[in-house]
């Protein structure tokens, strides 16, 4: 396997961008990664969408993007793993140049989502329709029951809940391409409209347009475009049921520490060697079930880990300095690229004021649905 690296990125600001369509945001990203890495071709493209078709009518999205940038006839190929589908395109990037294939490629993420589709039915498909939407629930009732079962079960508050979404809206006030960059208090999540018991507006990513992109490169061809590669260190996938209730315990997401191990094993790393991540937030539970999927926490004690600080900006694992999936935004299928940005941009020591200290290690995990798909990323600065 050959090394890859990351070296250069683009990205459109998050939120609900109506003059812009589909096609327009992911060209707006993928040439903004292209200038910003200076290369000088590109051998293949991977995009991640979740549901272009259900949301704005347009399949075939490979195609469509590798035309309007003007690139044809270079393959390019949609990946689709519900809201992990950005990271499944970075990975078969990264697999592509790994494998010797290809020097240069572009992974990119788009998704719009504000066009006037049910959005709540969209991405419910990515539940199991027989057994659970056909039963009236879509994620945000499935994410609170688990929820209930970590309150339940390990005594997990409602405040430490909230806590999730402050952190995660401080850190996204400083984001410029964070769809909200206001900050809120406990006690404005904690009165924020209910949406599923226990969790309420201020507890959900919200529906958003966007697009992220990146260039990953071999190792060895990288340094003729940069002195500071960004190294991918590990890629690593992996499945759980896609119904939460055949899962032996609501509370674990097995596919996040089924691809977490394989992670730290092909780094050769361990938890504790991680400077700070980026975790798929799309309800303030998730955030702190995966923390403690990602072996930074002791089971149970995730709710506490944030309500100490031990996740914030200057805390003894920053999660999700980008401000998340929370604040951020969450067009599904860009969000494991942005992610990949968010490490990209901490490593290179870019990220201005959220800038975390000695970041030298990052990982990114990419979930889709209620858990059934996870992708993890590991970069190091070299
Ligand atoms: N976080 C913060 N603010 C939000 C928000 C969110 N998640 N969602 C909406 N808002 C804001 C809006 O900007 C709006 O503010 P304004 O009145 O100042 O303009 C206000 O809250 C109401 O917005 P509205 O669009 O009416 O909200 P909604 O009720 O239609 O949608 C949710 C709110 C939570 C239901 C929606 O964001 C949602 O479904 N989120 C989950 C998405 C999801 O499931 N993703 C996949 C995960 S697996």
């Amino acid at each position: 396997m050959k090394d890859v690296a990351v070296i250069g990125i683009g990205m459109t600001k998050f939120g609900e961008l109506w003059n812009q369509s589909l096609r327009d945001i992911f060209v707006e990203a993928a040439l903004k990664a292209i200038e910003n890495s200076k290369v000088d071709h590109i051998d293949s493209i991977y995009v991640g969408t979740m549901s272009s078709g259900l949301f704005v009518g347009q399949e075939h999205i490979g195609a469509v993007m590798t035309d309007y940038l003007g690139m044809n006839p270079i393959p390019a190929t949609r990946v689709e793993s519900a809201c992990a589908s950005g990271g499944a395109a970075f990975r078969q990037a990264y697999l592509e140049i790994a494998s010797g294939q290809s020097e240069i490629v572009l992974a990119g993420g788009v998704e719009k989502m504000t066009d006037g589709a049910d959005v709540t039915e969209s991405l419910a498909t990515a539940a199991d329709q027989e057994y659970e939407v056909y039963n009236g629930v879509t994620f945000p009732g499935l994410y609170a029951m688990i929820a209930r079962a970590h309150m339940h079960q390990f005594g997990t508050t409602r405040e430490q809940l909230a806590a999730v979404a402050v952190k995660n809206h401080k850190n996204g006030s400083m984001n410029p391409n964070a769809q909200f960059r206001s900050q809120v208090s406990l006690e404005q999540v904690m009165k924020s409209t209910m949406v599923a018991d226990p969790l309420r507006l201020l507890d959900c990513s919200p529906v958003s347009d966007g697009a992220a992109a990146v260039i990953l490169c071999s190792m060895d061809a990288a340094k003729k475009f940069t002195n500071n590669p960004i190294k991918v260190i590990a890629s690593a996938q992996a499945s759980d049921t896609i119904t939460l209730h055949s899962r032996e315990s609501l509370t674990t997401l097995k596919a996040v520490s089924a691809a977490a191990v394989k992670a730290y094993k092909q780094a050769g790393i361990k938890p504790a060697d991680i400077n700070f991540a980026e975790a798929h937030d799309c309800f303030t539970i998730a955030e702190i079930v995966i923390t403690e999927e990602l072996g930074f926490f002791e089971k149970g004690k995730g709710g506490a880990a944030v309500e100490q600080g031990l996740t914030s900006l200057n805390g003894k694992i920053p999660i999700n300095s980008s401000g998340g999936l929370k604040s951020k935004g969450h067009p599904v299928g860009a969000t494991g690229i942005a992610q990949i940005i968010e490490l990209y941009e901490q490593l290179t020591g870019k990220a201005g004021d959220r800038q975390v200290n000695n970041a030298r290690i990052g990982l990114a995990q990419n979930m889709g649905g209620s858990g059934a798909s996870c992708i993890i990323h590991i970069l190091e600065a070299i």
